[in-house]
């Protein structure tokens, strides 16, 4: 009984300087210097579940409870964009019991997420080949996509059936049939022909891209708009990613000189 009270004690303790440490570094970030975009490969949830004896299923669902808490932080921060990889093109390699619960999960989320996504102003917009998905999840990106459509807080991109190589193509296609119609010259093709067909077409590109979980790889994500991004790399599994380490990470890319290539 004993050991019960003073083991609730003691986490209660541990809670409030966790607490007042996330306060903390939240203050010391400037507001000045945000990154407007942030992106996340939210990588780690299979290895996270399976160090806890668990399915590769309960780290996707425990997942989605770090994806929740990191658009609130985004949205209270006033980032104006947040890009999400929760689906790849090659991840329809998997099992497909793992196809399915993350199909599954899309849909959940957006169903039980919805309404606090919209109080939130947040304006959903799903990237990727979406018409390749199953009709269920194609209907929930669609419903969450229209709902939130005149929202003007943060734009939720939820990268979904997405690869950086198939969004090229996308976009060389696009280019394509553009000059074939007469409507683009060949001569005219610059940088700005591509970036305005990308999915992400009238976003400014990711400051901030995130890769929890360690790994040092890009996994066919943003291929283009990656190119003068600052990266930072956490050793802390998606499942566990919270507040503090989303604040560190911006603090971590506060401290960084950009150059973009010229000299300061
Ligand atoms: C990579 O971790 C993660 C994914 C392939 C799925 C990400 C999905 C979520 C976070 C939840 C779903 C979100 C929505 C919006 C439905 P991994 O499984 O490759 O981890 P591992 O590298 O440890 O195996």
């Amino acid at each position: 009984m004993f050991k019960q009270f003073f083991g609730f004690l003691r986490k209660k303790n541990n809670d409030k300087i966790k607490g007042a440490e996330v306060d903390r570094l939240t203050n010391e970030v400037d507001r000045k210097k945000l990154p407007r975009h942030i992106a996340i490969i939210m990588d780690g949830n299979g290895r996270w579940a399976l160090r806890r004896g668990m399915s590769r299923s309960f780290g996707h669902r425990a997942g989605v409870e770090s994806l929740r808490d990191i658009v609130k932080v985004c949205s209270e921060l006033e980032v104006q964009i947040l890009t999400v990889y929760a689906f790849s093109t090659e991840n329809w390699k998997r099992p497909r019991e793992e196809v399915n619960i993350l199909m599954d999960l899309l849909v959940e989320y957006f169903n039980r997420e919805i309404e606090e996504l919209d109080e939130n102003r947040v304006r959903v917009n799903p990237i990727g080949r979406l018409q390749e998905l199953p009709p269920a999840a194609i209907r929930a990106l669609k419903m969450a996509a229209e709902r939130t459509c005149s929202n003007d807080g943060l734009i939720l991109n939820v990268a979904f059936n997405y690869g950086g190589r198939q969004e090229l193509v996308d976009t060389v296609r696009s280019v394509v049939a553009d000059v074939l119609n007469g409507t683009l010259s060949a001569a005219d093709i610059e940088e700005q022909a591509i970036s305005e067909r990308l999915y992400t077409a009238g976003q400014p590109d990711p400051d901030l891209l995130i890769r929890p979980a360690g790994d040092l790889r890009l996994s066919n994500f943003l291929l283009w708009q990656l190119a003068y991004t600052e990266f930072c790399i956490s050793p802390v599994m998606w499942p566990d990613f919270r507040r503090i380490d989303l604040i560190k990470a911006i603090l971590d890319f506060q401290r960084r000189e950009r150059r973009f290539g010229g000299l300061k």
